[in-house]
């Protein structure tokens, strides 16, 4: 039973200055949740119920919105507003939160090895907060599932458009008797297009087996100077006695990259849209939206 998910959140959202000068991007909306606690609800949804947070300087709004609010919960009890306490709380009772700051922040791989004092000796999950999975669409408990059955460390892949792939790790893949399921023989972390060996980029949700430890310990820095998870993963692929296998679940649900402005302004769209209280009427307003645009053009 994998019971773990570590979340690196150290980065230090350059793309979003300069909204994240003293916020974390994290914290950043979409619609009204921090993007974090979308992937915490996913994390927790899937039956991961003790959450790592990889942080670094100027997180402790993070944890502070995992935490209890006492101020805020007894304004709302004397006022009687039911519905906006049961939010308030929502969010600190997802999950059992831990926290351990990345004093030197030396890439993804670097972040996932922190983990190791907490995580220990079991398979657990790594989910990166700039991938928002909707929740309609469930790909975690699906990978959990796959490395139950086949060991190994299972990763999350999506196929994208070829000018893309030089944004992701990219994934040399075989097929197996399950249409979603791939058996990986290479990763490349963003390769140039002419090197890539297939379309299939690493979405950031990963189901890894400890011994990734073992080989994040001894990584070199890789692309852009940094310690990549993606290395550690090529050399597990290709060696089953290390603690391979690694699989893919490719997914083909809807996903937004928060970190990207424009993707985050879908995501918001996107998930406003489905909501009972806001859509109906942001529906509407948007389909004149786009009606006057179109006149214009
Ligand atoms: C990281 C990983 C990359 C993966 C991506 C998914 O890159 O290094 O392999 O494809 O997340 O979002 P980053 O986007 O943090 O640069």
């Amino acid at each position: 039973m994998i019971k773990k998910a570590v979340i690196p959140a150290a980065g230090l959202g350059t793309r979003f200055l300069p909204a994240t000068k003293a916020t974390p991007k994290e914290m950043l909306p979409v619609v009204d949740k921090p993007a974090i606690q979308y992937v915490v609800e996913e994390a927790a949804a899937a039956g991961l119920s003790d959450v790592l947070m990889i942080t670094g300087r100027n997180k402790r709004p993070l944890e502070d919105h995992f935490d209890r609010n006492y101020e805020l919960e007894s304004a709302l009890t004397r006022k009687g507003d039911a519905e906006r306490l049961l939010k308030v709380q929502e969010s600190s009772e997802l999950a059992t939160m831990h926290y351990v700051r990345q004093g030197d922040p030396r890439g993804l791989g670097h972040a996932v090895l922190c983990a190791e004092p907490h995580v220990g000796d079991e398979p657990f999950a790594v989910l990166l907060g700039d991938d928002l999975i909707d929740p309609r669409d469930p790909l975690l408990a699906r990978m959990i599932e796959v490395q139950g059955r086949e060991g190994g460390s299972v990763v999350a892949l999506m196929e994208v458009a070829p000018e893309q792939v030089h944004l992701y790790g990219c994934a040399a893949a075989e097929r197996t008797g399950d249409p979603d399921v791939v058996r990986i023989t290479g990763l490349v972390e963003k390769p140039d297009p002419a090197d890539a060996p297939s379309n299939l980029a690493v979405i950031g949700r990963y189901v890894l087996d400890p011994s990734v430890f073992g080989v994040l310990n001894r990584t070199e820095p890789g692309r852009g100077g940094e310690i990549q998870l993606t290395d550690a993963l090529q050399e597990l692929a290709g060696d089953e006695k290390l603690g391979g296998p690694v699989h893919g679940v490719v997914f083909d649900g809807r996903r937004y990259d928060t970190g990207d402005r424009g993707d985050y302004l879908r995501a918001i769209v996107g998930l406003a849209c489905e909501r009972e209280d806001l859509g109906p009427g942001f529906r509407k307003w948007l389909r004149h939206f786009v009606a006057d645009e179109m006149a214009g053009d």
